[in-house]
Formats: C-alpha cells, sequence, structure tokens
C-alpha cells in the first residue's frame, strides 16, 4: 500500500504576524502616519514578574486602589487627549491653571473653575501631569513629552481612543461575558452582525477610531517583519487574510516588487482598502476578495505561496485559530500537489537549512522527540516540559488511517496506487537525494 501519509512537511510559508512592538525598525511604514521611533518607551510582552509589587503581586492599598479606580485613569487621559492638555503643555511648556482652562477651552461663564481643577487634579494623581507647587504649574510627565518628541504621541492618542471609547462600552457586559462564554458588549452596538468590526460601521467614528488605531500598530509593526522575512521577500502572491487597510499589503506590495496580494476583508469594511490601495497606486498589484474567511472558503489549494495573518492570532479564540490554520494549510502550496512539487518549490524560495521534513511515521511513534526537534529547529526552547503527548493522534487530524486499516484495500486498488505514485516517488526521492527506502518505510515496488 502506498503510504500517503509519509511526511509532513513542516510549516515554514505560514506568517503568523504577531505584534512585535518591541523592536525598532527602520522604515517609517507606508502609510505616512507618524509612528513610535523610540522603542525604549514600547515593552512587549510583560516579563515574568514584570507587574505591580514584583512576584507577590500587589503589595500596597495604592495599586489596588489604582485598579479599583481604573476606569477614571482612562477617562482622565481621554479628556487630556480630547481637550488637547498635553499637546499645550508640550508646546508651551510648565503654565497656570488659569492658561490652560483658557487654552483648553474649560472657562465658564458663571466663573466656576471646576473642570479644570478636575481634570488637573485627575491627571496630577495619576501622574500624567506634574505640579510645580511654588510657581503653581503644570507640565506634562516626561514619557508623555517623550512621545510628541519622538513622534509617538499620535498612535498613544489613537490607542487611547479606541481604549476609552470602543473598548470601554462593552466593559460594562465583562462578568455575564465570563459567565456565558460569549461577547455579551456586543449589544452595545447597533446592527445584527455576530461580530463588532461588522457592526462599527452603523456607529458614526467608531470605524474611524478602530482603523485609526489598527493603522498606526500595523505601521509600526509591518515593517519588522518585512526586514526579516525571507517568505514576504521570495513569495509570488500572498494572501492577506483579514487584511483591514491594506497597511501591511501596501507596505509589502511596495517594497516587494515581484509580490501581488489579494487582501480579504469583510464586506462592510471592504471600502477602506479599497480606497488606500487606490490612492496608493497599487490596484495592479493589490486585488480585494469582500467576504468572510470564518464562513466562506478559503482560496484553492496552491493559488497562494504564503499568507499573512497580521493581528489576528491576538484576536481570536483557540478553537477559531485552529480552524483558521488549518484552512490555511489546506489552501497552501502544500495542499494539491505531490512530494516533489512542494518541496522543489520550497527549496525554490529558501534556503535547505530553513526547511525541517518530518516523517509523519516518527510524529505518530515518537510524538515528543519529534516535537522536540521541531523545537530544535525554530531555535525555541527544545528542554520544556511537556503535557503528555501520548493523546494525540495525528492520524485524527489528518483523516489517514495507519497500519492495519490499509490492509483493507483491495490488490487492484493497490495496484492502481503504486501504479499512479511509482514515477512521482521517483522523483520525490530524486529532489531530496535520498533513496525511496529512507524517505518511505516500505519497499517500492517494481512498477
Ligand atoms: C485586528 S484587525 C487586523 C487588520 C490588519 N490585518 C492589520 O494588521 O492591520 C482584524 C481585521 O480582520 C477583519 N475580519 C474580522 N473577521 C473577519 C472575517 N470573518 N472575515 C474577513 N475579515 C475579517 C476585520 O474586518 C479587520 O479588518
Amino acid at each position: 500500500m502506498v503510504r500517503l501519509s509519509a511526511f509532513a512537511v513542516c510549516l515554514v510559508e505560514l506568517l503568523v504576524h504577531a505584534s512585535s512592538y518591541c523592536t525598532a525598525f527602520d522604515d517609517a511604514g507606508c502609510s505616512g502616519q507618524s509612528v513610535v521611533r523610540d522603542s525604549s518607551i514600547w515593552k512587549a510582552a510583560p516579563d515574568k514578574y514584570d507587574q505591580p509589587g514584583g512576584p507577590e503581586g500587589l503589595t500596597t492599598m495604592t495599586q489596588l486602589n489604582n485598579i479599583i479606580m481604573g476606569h477614571a485613569a482612562t477617562q482622565i487621559i481621554l479628556a487630556g487627549s480630547q481637550l488637547g492638555l498635553f499637546e499645550f503643555l508640550h508646546e508651551n511648556g510648565p503654565q497656570t491653571k488659569g492658561t490652560i482652562e483658557e487654552a483648553l477651552g474649560l472657562k465658564r461663564s458663571d466663573g466656576s473653575t471646576r473642570p479644570i481643577e478636575v481634570l488637573l487634579l485627575g491627571s496630577t494623581s495619576i501622574g500624567l501631569t506634574v505640579l510645580d507647587k511654588r510657581e503653581k504649574t503644570y507640565r506634562n510627565c516626561e514619557i508623555i513629552d517623550r512621545l510628541f518628541t519622538t513622534g509617538g504621541w499620535r498612535s498613544i492618542a489613537d490607542l487611547i481612543d479606541l481604549e476609552a471609547i470602543i473598548k470601554y462600552k462593552g466593559e460594562f457586559h465583562f462578568v455575564e461575558s465570563l459567565r456565558k462564554d460569549t461577547n455579551v458588549g456586543l449589544q452595545e452596538w447597533p446592527g445584527a452582525a455576530d461580530n463588532l468590526y461588522s457592526r462599527l460601521p452603523q456607529t458614526p467614528g467608531a470605524q474611524k477610531i478602530f482603523y485609526d488605531l489598527m493603522n498606526s500598530f500595523t505601521a509600526f509593526s509591518i515593517p519588522c517583519l518585512s526586514n526579516t522575512s525571507k517568505v514576504a521577500a521570495t513569495s509570488f502572491k500572498l494572501l492577506d487574510v483579514g487584511g483591514g487597510a491594506a497597511v501591511a499589503a501596501i507596505h509589502l506590495a511596495k517594497k516587494f516588487q515581484q509580490l501581488s496580494i489579494t487582501l480579504w476583508d469583510q464586506h462592510e469594511t471592504i471600502e477602506i482598502p479599497m480606497n488606500h490601495i487606490t490612492k496608493a497606486g497599487l490596484k495592479g498589484r493589490i486585488s480585494l476578495l469582500a467576504g468572510s474567511f470564518i464562513t466562506d472558503p478559503f482560496p484553492e489549494a496552491g493559488s497562494h505561496d504564503a499568507v499573512l495573518l497580521s493581528h489576528q492570532a491576538v484576536i481570536w479564540s483557540k478553537s477559531v485559530l485552529l480552524m483558521i490554520f488549518k484552512c490555511v494549510l489546506n489552501s497552501s502550496m502544500m495542499r494539491g500537489f505531490h512530494y516533489a512539487e512542494i518541496v522543489t518549490e520550497f527549496y525554490k524560495r529558501f534556503d535547505k537549512t530553513q526547511i525541517l521534513l518530518v516523517k509523519f511515521e516518527d510524529l505518530v511513534k515518537d510524538t515528543e522527540k519529534t516535537v522536540r526537534q521541531i523545537f530544535d529547529f525554530l531555535c525555541v526552547d527544545s528542554t520544556v516540559p511537556l503535557p503528555s503527548l501520548n493523546k494525540i493522534q495525528p492520524e485524527d487530524v489528518l483523516d489517514i488511517a495507519m497500519g492495519e486499516h490499509t490492509s483493507t484495500v483491495s490488490d487492484s486498488e493497490k495496484k492502481l496506487l503504486q501504479e499512479y505514485f511509482h514515477d512521482r516517488n521517483q522523483k520525490f526521492s530524486e529532489v531530496m537525494g535520498l533513496p525511496i527506502g529512507e524517505l518511505f518505510c516500505w519497499s517500492m515496488p517494481k512498477k
């Protein structure tokens, strides 16, 4: 019996583009927006014990209070941003309460100074502004001033808007969401769609807030990927799944001249990338696919040789992600082709040291050893403790029967399969430079 499952080609073409805000980048991105250039003010994933109070967690009532009053802090920074407090102080240096009140348009005809006092008390008590008690003046804290100087404030202001305006609404339903394990907060947004992205257009201004922030982040992160990714540099057809406003697609198309891109996003949002692509003069290089990658079928196998999932891994549940990865794999150049063709395509694009080929039998027989070998290849710690892997049945995942199941194939079917695979396996052996016996755990019958 010719075993269809002899090899699993280690996935190299899938670009899971997670947010990597920790790395400085050498390119301003394609959107022309200001982005944070000083990477030291960003920290990516917190260190293991990088939490208030160290490894023991919170240690003071003040820290606890800051969490309980977190809603106030969010609204104070929103007010400071939207009323122009931080911008005014950055441009003018330390200022008195009266001058700030005037500049922010908070001066009242009835003489009440409460609004400016509440704002400055709030912003100073949480450290956004600093009061010089002798001079009776206020200035920005250092980090905010530094953001203005480095050009990063715009991105932070976008982030504040998203958190304090868009996300804030849904937070009222957080407890209920946990109880019901669903996005209960969606009811805050008019519309019938089952996701926030599709409902945002029905609330004036909301979609802009989302994409302003998204675009700032992507303009910051995509150069990190494009500067190092051999996949992006060598692919010809890239599928940008949930490509948003096309910030990533435009950047990649400009940087890699050989690349054509299909951007896939929902019907309700597709006009946004369309406008950006047209403005960038890239209509011939970036095409649009309107629809849902959750409910619509993925493009057919081999139609793209790379898939970009930019800022997707962070928004989906594990089960949805697994479903997406499975579809990506099925529509990639690894499905619908024979081993020799797949390996040839990979060897064209990558150095052999960048590809790991794993025998499917090895994965089944000694899952842990094989998984650790993959970890080693990916340069991640291969000595980490792993959960029990003896429950993993790769056959279940791949719908492929191993061992005795093959005995149900009749002799004539076996012959047919042997004939079909004979030349292809021969070719595979040539491409790999290895005898068939080392590639498969059966010997190939004579034709
Ligand atoms: C977090 S944003 C990322 C946008 C873009 N990839 C980037 O990095 O800037 C998620 C994007 O996925 C799109 N999206 C969400 N669910 C989708 C679905 N089921 N089908 C197609 N697009 C979807 C949203 O409209 C949104 O543009």
